[in-house]
């Protein structure tokens, strides 16, 4: 049973404003990404789904003369801390189950290493399928960031994202019921 919908969460101004700040489309492929791969994986597309909607939802605008600055976005860059404080207030907020919203958070922590001192994480399942989902809507030179979308097909396609994921969890809890 879901507390809380990926179209719930996408209204919220909060997700409008800081999501909306790197690229709702962006946002969506990774939750629907997100999606595919947790289904193939037996991870929790429910989880997985909402990390990805949120995974960017801590960027910050790194600009500079009207321009964005790049390298100090790359010396400066801790948008993945921000998020996962952002989206586990939003979550708590929203009323999701306290354990999911804490799970939800550290894979938006650890989508990317790129603010991570030089080493090996060892990523649980969720938190490798949004760091998976993410990676396979990246276009070079943060181009992603940049696509458009307009809000009635952005909502449709959040409707659809969780019409899946209910459909798909009905369909296991049933095989497990069996
Ligand atoms: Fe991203």
């Amino acid at each position: 049973m879901r507390k809380v919908t990926l179209e719930e969460l996408f209204n919220h101004p909060i997700v409008q404003k800081y999501v909306g700040r790197s690229g709702v489309a962006h946002a969506i492929s990774v939750a629907e990404n997100a999606f595919e791969i947790a289904a193939e994986t037996g991870v929790n597309p429910d989880l997985a789904t909402k990390a990805g909607l949120l995974h960017d939802i801590g960027h910050y605008t790194w600009y500079e003369n009207g321009e964005w600055n790049y390298q100090m976005y790359q010396e400066n860059d801790i948008h993945a801390i921000k998020g996962a404080a952002r989206a586990h207030k939003l979550l708590v907020r929203c009323g999701e189950d306290l354990q999911h919203a804490k799970a939800i958070a550290l894979a938006v922590l650890l989508h990317t290493d790129s603010y991570l001192p030089e080493g090996q994480l060892q990523l649980s399942p969720l938190q490798r399928v949004v760091a998976k989902a993410d990676e396979a809507d990246e276009e070079p030179g943060g181009k992603h960031h940049y696509r458009q979308i307009d809000y009635p097909t952005a909502l449709d396609r959040i409707q659809k994202l969780d019409a899946k994921i209910n459909h798909f969890m009905v369909t296991v809890e049933l095989e497990q019921t069996c």
